[in-house]
């Protein structure tokens, strides 16, 4: 069966095609991060009005890829939450409009089990069950996932994202949005001894998170610094960031491995793309004798696929799921432990 996805959460608008039995066949991608770079970060409104203009070109670029007519179209997934609410509006009522028009059963996604699932569209799938680290802009979370819809929460961030934290901490190093990638790139030329920054919750004894402590350890060197800082400045503080950061993820995951007993770790989210949680982890794989996932580069942060493959997962484990039901409403704050 064929199963469109349907992505609008935040500020990319992501459309795919997946078949149940064959996996992905096509998937397109608008992203707004240029629009909303002037601001230094997402503009709700402007997101939600750019999500609009987006969805049906993407729609017809997905079928024309896969060669398809939308009536080949078996099952709609969307994003009904957690996310930004107009932007999560714009995608439900564009995914319910077409179910109705076109008569097609609708399965309503939760985004983060997207995140989740991504690893899987990789060519080398993880089994179940496995300890997944979620870390996206939004979200920080280590779970155990013991089939779909089997999500037992262990920990999350207590405050800032792990996402959220590079980017506040990019804006205090002058670099633009989104600051991920940015800090990745320049913390590459740092020195790691330049600049020791806390490691918080390190040695707690849960697998909560907290990284706020570190964005303000970040502003404390920005603004102690004796004059303008260099760009071998930035780079040392960038450097300093991503290692406090990289070295707690990886603790975390390597206890949440042993206590559990499991030894697959998967990661997801935007902050799975970088490069050097990658080196951190695999390092780590390797010492400690476990298996480490990553989505794709282009599955780690948002897109159609991973909802599309959620869907396409979910109807597969229980057709009754897709319900033709086009009366929607999105749920912008929606923890995933609520899924079954
Ligand atoms: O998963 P995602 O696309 O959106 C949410 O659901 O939140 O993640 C976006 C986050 C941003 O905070 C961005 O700065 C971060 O992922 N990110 C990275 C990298 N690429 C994206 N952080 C560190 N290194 C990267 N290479
Ligand atoms: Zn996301």
């Amino acid at each position: 069966m064929i199963v469109l996805g349907i992505e609008s959460s935040c500020d990319e608008t992501g459309l795919a095609l997946v078949d149940t039995e064959t996996g992905l066949l096509s998937h397109a991608l608008y992203s707004q991060i240029a629009m909303h770079q002037e601001y230094g970060g997402v503009v709700p409104e402007l997101a939600s009005r750019d999500h609009i203009r987006r969805a049906l070109p993407l729609l017809e670029q997905v079928l024309a890829e896969a060669n398809l007519k939308k009536e080949a179209i078996d099952a709609i997934a969307y994003t009904q939450g957690p996310g930004l609410a107009g932007a999560l509006l714009v995608g439900a009522s564009v995914a319910c409009g077409l179910g109705l028009a076109l008569n097609l059963p609708m399965l309503p996604i939760h985004h983060l089990e997207g995140h989740l699932l991504s690893p899987l569209l990789a060519s080398r799938p993880p089994q179940f069950p496995f300890i997944s680290l979620l870390v996206s802009g939004g979200h920080t979370q280590l779970m155990r996932v013991d089939g779909i819809g089997q999500y037992t929460l262990l920990g999350e961030t207590l405050d800032d994202a792990a996402g959220e934290a590079f980017d506040k901490s990019a804006k205090l190093l002058g670099l633009t949005y989104p600051g991920g990638p940015a800090i990745s790139r320049l913390a590459e030329q740092g020195d790691p001894a330049a600049y020791q920054l806390p490691r918080p919750m390190l040695h707690s004894k849960d697998f909560n998170f907290s990284f706020s402590g570190l964005k303000t350890a970040v502003l404390t060197v920005v603004k102690n610094h004796p004059g303008v800082l260099t760009e071998q400045d930035k780079a040392n503080v960038a450097r300093g960031f991503v290692d406090a950061l990289v070295d707690v993820l990886v603790a975390k995951c390597c206890t949440a491995l042993r206590q559990t007993k499991l030894n697959r770790l998967v990661i997801a989210g935007g902050v799975g793309a970088n490069n050097q949680l990658r080196a951190g982890l695999n390092a780590a794989a390797a010492k400690k004798r476990f298996e480490v996932y990553y989505p794709e580069l282009e599955f780690c942060t948002d897109n159609g696929a991973m909802i599309a493959f959620a869907g396409a997962m979910r109807l597969k484990a229980n057709p009754a799921e897709a319900r033709y039901d086009y009366g929607f409403t999105v749920r912008p704050k929606w923890p995933l432990a609520e899924l079954s």
